[in-house]
């Protein structure tokens, strides 16, 4: 054998042992039983900063700015087309300060207080229930309580419980009625209590399951509304925690257990928003992959003690957590929003739809102007943040059937460290259309993937895709639409299997018919 014909073997051996590692490879099984709740894609306003004063709340008197009863027009319209299914309310660590009857009645008597966890500044009440819940049916968004248990007392809670739902004479719907509404709101999703184990009362476990069932004892169901409590749960991976409220809370007192994981580098040392290197970018990833080891370990645990999964995980709280923007007030963690932040959303949205057996609820922190915002305000001024698009192009999944999945994905690697590059949730929606969501994270390399699709009759593949040149790329209020989805071109059947290539930092929704 010459040596030139060894040296050209030799290289089409190389070529094509790098040509299957480049492919990825998903499999799609016909559809479970299991239905992707829509809640999964919930949203959370805390009286935090600008998120409900200046982002969804302008005041009623406000001339610059077109509103509905002092909510931004723009806001409800954005929120309306991303699909928002429902609304966290009033925090985070402010709902265990908040003392519900000083945000009702007439607005000039109501008490001016400290908003302590959140920059000292003065919180004059003028946005309480009425305006809250008044503003989720504007919305079309089930409201999503969160009960004072910190600082508040049984009472409390018993009295807003009957002033939003009771239907008949009692001194709270009387009340409600002296403050002109007549018809209850009939408000399913509370709260007992937020981080329980740290800003809502720095309690144990065992202390907190015994609170937590001192309250649910007395939380009324109304004729129209049947009660689904939810007790503060667990930070990242304290898995303990969730043992101890699954062990220690009897089922039937019990719908829902929350978790809490944010995307952080160092609590000490955040990064910026924008401009981070990839070194930042790889450790956040890294951050918002632990989200299907947080969901599967605690879910494991919630088996045990549910095996008929009863109980629902929900993931009240999640994001990416940054620096604050230079120049603006560091408690109102106002933060820029990036490809970053549209990653982060498409794998924790993936995470939640695989397991949406047992994820039947999640809210991003927060909406407008806080942490990872899917909206940002100035003003008059609105930006829709890459996390927007992301949420406005997954919601095909609310409400839709799962096709569970398996994905063998090649490694995004940065300094000796991998990832799995590759990321996906499929679907198929009332209508019969199917829809899978993917995201290729790595920062630098395309993915080509073949996806199987096992029993399927789809012939036609379109699609739309979210990326943009950098990792870092946002939209400001100078040029708000350049980050956008887009049209996708890149997939197509071959044999009856389905070839899609992702551009580096990219989200793609394919609708199959
Ligand atoms: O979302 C910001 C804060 O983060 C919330 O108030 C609190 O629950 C969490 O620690």
């Amino acid at each position: 054998m010459n040596k030139k014909f060894i040296f050209s073997a030799v290289l089409i051996v190389i070529g094509t042992m790098s040509a299957f590692a480049q492919t990825n490879s998903i499999t799609i099984q016909e559809p479970s039983n299991i239905v992707i709740n829509k809640h999964i894609y919930g949203h959370f306003a805390e009286h935090l900063g600008r998120c409900v004063y200046g982002g969804f709340y302008v005041g009623e008197d406000n001339k610059k700015i077109p509103h509905v009863n002092g909510v931004r027009t723009d806001v409800v319209d954005a929120l309306k087309k991303m699909k928002i299914p429902n609304l966290r309310w009033p925090g985070g660590c402010f709902a265990d300060t908040y003392h519900w009857k000083d945000g009702i009645g007439p607005k000039a008597k109501r008490p001016k207080i400290v908003n302590v966890w959140w920059g000292g500044v003065t919180e004059d009440n003028s946005f309480g229930t009425h305006n809250f819940l008044d503003m989720c049916e504007l919305l079309g968004a089930e409201p999503y309580l969160a009960a004072n248990v910190g600082s508040g007392s049984v009472t409390d809670l018993v009295d807003w419980v009957q002033y939003v739902n009771f239907t008949g004479q009692s001194p709270m719907s009387d009340l409600r009625v002296q403050n002109g509404r007549e018809k209850p709101w009939n408000v399913k999703y509370w709260g007992v209590g937020n981080e329980a184990w740290g800003c809502g009362g720095n309690m144990k476990p065992d202390y907190y399951a015994n609170i937590y069932r001192q309250y649910a004892t007395f939380m009324t169901d109304s004729k129209d509304a049947k009660l689904f409590k939810i007790a503060s749960g667990a930070s990242s991976n304290d898995y303990n925690w969730t043992e101890v409220l699954m062990r220690e809370i009897p089922l039937n007192m019990l719908d829902g257990v929350a978790l809490h994981h944010y995307s952080v580098i160092d609590w000490n040392k955040k990064g910026p928003a924008t401009g981070f290197s990839e070194e930042q970018y790889f450790t956040i990833m890294s951050r918002a992959l632990e989200m299907e080891e947080l969901v599967t370990r605690h879910s494991t645990i919630m088996d045990k003690y549910d095996p008929k999964k009863k109980v629902a995980l929900v993931v009240d709280e999640w994001g990416g957590w940054y620096d604050v923007e230079p120049g603006t007030n560091p408690g109102f963690l106002y933060q820029q929003n990036s490809m970053r932040d549209a990653m982060i959303a498409g794998v924790s949205l993936n995470v939640f739809n695989n397991h949406a057996e047992r994820v039947r609820m999640a809210n991003l922190a927060q909406a407008i102007n806080v942490l990872q915002a899917v909206i940002l305000t100035n003003e008059e001024k609105i930006i829709l943040t890459p996390t927007y698009h992301v949420m406005e192009m997954f919601n095909v999944h609310q409400d839709a059937k799962l096709l569970p999945l398996s994905v063998r994905s090649n490694d995004y690697v940065f300094n000796n460290q991998k990832l799995p590059a590759v990321s996906a949730s499929a679907s198929v929606d009332n209508a019969g259309a199917g829809h899978i969501s993917l995201v290729n994270i790595d920062a630098n390399k395309s993915q080509e993937i073949s996806i199987t699709l096992n029993g399927s009759k789809f012939k036609n593949v379109t699609g739309r895709i979210l990326a943009s040149d950098k990792v870092t790329d946002h939209n400001t209020f100078e040029a708000p639409t350049k980050v956008q989805p887009q049209q996708f071109k890149d997939a197509k059947f071959e044999n009856g299997v389905l070839k899609v290539k992702l551009p580096p930092v990219s989200v793609v929704v394919l609708e199959l018919k």
